[in-house]
């Protein structure tokens, strides 16, 4: 959903800004001065939850493409490189993924790559598929902290990572498989950037990535995020 000024949104309590975000599974927004935009956006996240730290630590990430041979180890960078992301919950590796990511683009690069984003709900998967997402245990890899996990279950979140999810018997094979035919087949909104654009996801129910199969990023683009839970 397109909502328009993040200024405007601000003032908004944070109910009716969690049910916007929740409408679609995505709200995008625009920032009246790019200079603030690391500021703005920490307060949309407090207004949104508890921003969480990533990987690196930092509460404000700043991403940028990284060949493979530079990436972060077992990051989505180490292993695609500048080449598109698949379509993904972000911290899956985590016990409980956040709950909303915000992302806001300082500069969308000299190759401007959209982030792709799909609703799980959207995948089309059978009856007995969701029943497989329930059912079918991987291994969650986390270092000394992994675990083993579904990828839905009586609980808010779809957790879905192949980066960091393995399947460890042939029902988890089966769905991770039929997940990724069902996003070939899907047609995940596309977001194009532009400086200033702010996108929150509900990142319980839609994955998302980065570029379709044959897009490659450019490394002079810079993308700002804040995990939330
Ligand atoms: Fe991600």
């Amino acid at each position: 959903m397109d909502g328009g000024n993040l200024a405007q949104h601000l003032a908004l309590p944070a109910p009716q800004l969690v049910d916007l975000i929740s409408q679609d599974g995505w709200l995008r927004l625009q920032a009246t001065c790019i200079e603030n935009l690391g500021e703005d956006i920490r307060a949309f996240a407090n207004l949104l939850g508890r921003p969480d730290t990533g990987r690196d630590g930092p509460i404000l990430e700043q991403l940028t493409p990284h060949i493979t041979e530079s990436a972060r180890a077992k990051s989505l960078s180490a292993i695609h490189g500048l080449s598109s992301f698949p379509l993904h919950t972000d911290g899956a590796h985590r016990a409980r993924p956040p709950r909303f990511l915000l992302l806001a683009c300082v500069r969308p690069g000299i190759l401007p790559v959209p982030t792709l984003l799909q609703r799980f709900s959207d995948l089309g998967l059978t009856i007995e598929q969701r029943g497989l997402c329930s059912a079918a245990t991987f291994l969650i890899k986390n270092g000394r902290r992994s675990f083993y996990s579904t990828i839905a279950g009586d609980r808010p979140y779809i957790r879905f990572d192949e980066g960091c999810m393995v399947a460890i018997d042939r029902a988890g094979k089966d769905i991770s498989d039929a997940i990724t035919a069902s996003q070939a087949r899907a047609e995940p909104s596309e977001v194009h950037w532009g400086a200033g654009d702010i996108l929150a996801i509900d990142n319980w129910r839609v994955l998302h990535g980065r570029g379709r199969a044959d897009t490659h990023a450019s490394v002079d683009r810079l993308i700002l995020r804040i995990s939330i839970q």
